[in-house]
């Protein structure tokens, strides 16, 4: 099974401020929506919240939550309390591509415990104030090939790059 981090970061590597992101970029939702579905995902408890309630469980989507309260309440959405069991119950659900789909701590978390074989980065062309980045990792770990550019346009404030980082092994 495959497991792959998707996020966005700005060329600063923020994320989301207030538990939110910080960006409107219509494109690039749907990159991730097209990609992940189908499929699990797996989340932290704050990015889990951010999520407006209406939206949650993702839909179409096996939703698993990672937070250390063991008797978190997460309707449609499985709990577990460490990110191997997470990975864990997707191998159990015959999963062949599970997606790590943030916030700032579970991107860390995953990449420490060098636990991602894929990545698809989307850069966002802007800097932005945030309380989450993107954490630094070995770039030279990975190989990189772009996925398709979109430029700024009257839905878009700002331009982006998708980017596939394939685990070197
Ligand atoms: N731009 C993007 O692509 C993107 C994607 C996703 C999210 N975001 C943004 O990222 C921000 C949220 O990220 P975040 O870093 O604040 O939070 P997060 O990673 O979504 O969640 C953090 C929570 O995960 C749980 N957790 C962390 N490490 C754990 C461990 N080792 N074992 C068990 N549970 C653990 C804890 O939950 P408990 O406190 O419940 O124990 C912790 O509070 C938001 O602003 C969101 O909009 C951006």
């Amino acid at each position: 099974m495959t497991v792959t981090i998707i996020a966005a970061r700005a060329e600063n590597n923020a994320l989301g401020k207030n538990n939110d992101l910080v960006w409107d970029l219509p494109a690039d939702m749907k990159f991730f929506k097209d990609t992940t579905r189908g499929h699990v995902v797996i989340t932290g408890r704050k990015n889990y919240e951010s999520i407006p309630e209406r939206f949650r469980p993702l839909k179409n989507r096996t939703n698993v939550v990672i937070t250390r309260n063991a008797a978190y309440d997460a309707k449609g959405a499985f709990v577990v309390t460490d990110l191997r069991k997470a990975i864990e119950l997707a191998r159990d659900k015959g999963e062949t591509e599970a997606f790590v789909i943030g916030g700032g701590q579970i991107y860390a978390l995953a990449l420490r415990l060098d636990l991602v074989d894929k990545m698809y980065l989307t850069r966002v062309h802007g800097e932005f104030d945030a309380d989450v980045f993107f954490p630094d990792f070995n770039e030279d770990h990975w190989d990189v090939t772009e996925v398709f550019r979109h430029e700024a346009d009257v839905n878009h404030a700002c331009g982006f790059t998708v980017f596939e980082y394939i685990r070197k092994r």
